[in-house]
């Protein structure tokens, strides 16, 4: 490996280590650092710690582009652009936690030979904080949008790369423009605050999309119209376009949620109460609760009835359970006397964790058995394969709640269930 020609990524999360994969499989040398020792090893063991499609193949098939290390002695000797992938939580005040990036930060040199390039997403003005106090370290802000599940295909083959840095840093722009090159994409040159604002305005923007969907699936279910048709007809207008229109029980995962109250506290301390954004964040949590009073409507109490949830990740095709709308729905039910089963594919382990009074099955018939209502939490395909009509003779109440209106409603019922979607009132039997 040559003397500063690999490319640095510091942190190797769920963002670092695609980027790394992707990057080496574009043919660089790759070296990436993260400080949890025993994740370096099981990566030099050819172990990939996460569930994410395509990344193990990329990482074995790129074996030897790929270092990994705990020193960042050895990213600086063999890198000039670092990619800061280091996550960045929410604090209890609702700000972004910059603890690791700052970690990050304090172990750069400040000689004029270097470049952080930040992806972890951060508030607007961080950049310029960091620029300020390391004059001589160039500073490029180029925020990820990966999707988990898709983060492979996302990343090779992006909408837009976004490049945000000051005039006195062309050079390390450039070099960052010319690594996405390959893959195409409207490459934005901006400036840092612009660029940091990208990420989170498209990220709030998003979830504000949803949070719409789902307002208006629950007036559908008001005024008997079936959401799933409302989308389609909106999403035919190209001003709105079709993603981010699916109606379900409210969105999660490791981005929205942090992002959104983050953006909200950023223009608070700024001084500006974000309307909008708070009320996008409240509908969320709401919906997450709906379907408690789908399931009175049917059973009346919840007191001893035996719940089961299909799927508990935050999405499919990711083992990731971080902000999973099931953690809210588990502790509702059980509040509300319920005794909870539940099945994933793939995310038992994480979920075992967070939920250990929760009975967990290993498969979807086996937490269907006995079961006064089921209830889709994760669009998994392989439910959708599920034989309703046996299912239905196993269970005690014949109850689907279908949370990601991810199944033919027909069909369920057509085997004998009852169905309720969020938001198809309308969807006629
Ligand atoms: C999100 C953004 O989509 C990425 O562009 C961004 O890079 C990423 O956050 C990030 O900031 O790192 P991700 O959280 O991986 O990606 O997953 P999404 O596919 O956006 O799904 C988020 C949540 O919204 C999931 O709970 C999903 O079930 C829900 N969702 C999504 C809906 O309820 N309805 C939809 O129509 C779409």
């Amino acid at each position: 490996m040559g003397e500063r020609n690999a490319v640095g990524v510091i942190g190797i999360g769920w963002v670092g280590l695609v980027t790394a994969a992707c990057f080496a499989e574009l043919g660089n040398e790759v070296v990436a650092l993260d400080v949890d020792e025993a994740k370096v090893a099981a990566l030099r063991r050819g172990e990939v710690p996460i569930h994410e499609p395509g990344l193990a193949e990329l990482v074995e098939r790129n074996r030897d582009r790929l270092r990994y290390v705990v020193a960042m002695d050895e990213v600086l000797e063999r890198a000039a652009l670092l990619f800061c992938c280091v996550d960045t939580p929410p604090t209890y005040s609702g700000d972004a936690d910059l603890s690791r990036v700052r970690a990050v930060v304090e172990q750069l040199r400040d000689d004029g030979r270097r470049a952080l390039v930040m992806k972890s997403t951060v508030p607007a003005g961080t950049g310029a904080t960091i620029r300020r106090e390391l004059p001589g370290l160039a500073y490029v802000s180029c925020p990820e949008f990966l999707k988990e599940g898709t983060a492979v295909a996302d990343f090779m083959h992006p909408d837009r790369v976004v490049v945000g840095a000051d005039p006195g840093d062309e050079w390390a722009a450039d070099a960052v423009e010319e690594l996405y090159r390959p893959l195409g994409g409207e490459a934005i040159r901006t400036d840092i605050g612009s660029a940091e604002m990208i990420k989170l305005a498209s990220n709030a923007f998003l979830a504000t999309k949803i949070s719409f969907i789902n307002e208006i699936a629950n007036v559908c279910e008001e005024v008997g119209a079936d959401v799933v048709e409302v989308a389609r007809g909106m999403g035919l207008d190209q001003r709105i376009g079709p993603s981010f229109l699916r109606a379900g029980i409210g969105w999660g995962g490791s981005c929205f949620p942090k992002d959104t109250i983050a953006l909200k506290q950023l223009a608070g301390n700024s001084g500006y109460h974000f309307q909008l954004l708070t009320a996008v964040i409240e509908v969320n949590e709401l919906q997450k609760r709906r379907v408690i009073g789908k399931l009175t409507k049917h059973l009346g109490s919840l007191v001893g009835k035996r719940i089961a949830l299909l799927g508990l990740a935050f999405k499919p095709d990711t083992d990731d359970m971080r902000e999973a709308s099931s953690l809210v729905l588990v502790a509702r039910l059980q509040g509300e006397g319920a005794q909870v089963a539940a099945y994933d594919p793939v995310a038992e382990d994480p979920a075992r964790e967070l939920l250990p009074t929760v009975e967990f099955c290993d498969s979807a018939p086996s937490a269907l058995a006995g079961a006064d209502a089921a209830i889709l939490v994760t669009e998994w395909p392989e439910f959708r394969d599920l034989d309703w009509g046996e299912i239905a003779k196993t269970m005690a109440t014949p109850l689907v709640v279908d949370g990601r209106n991810f199944l033919d409603p027909a069909t369920v019922r057509a085997a004998g269930l009852a169905y309720e979607g969020i938001g198809r009132n309308g969807v006629i039997d």
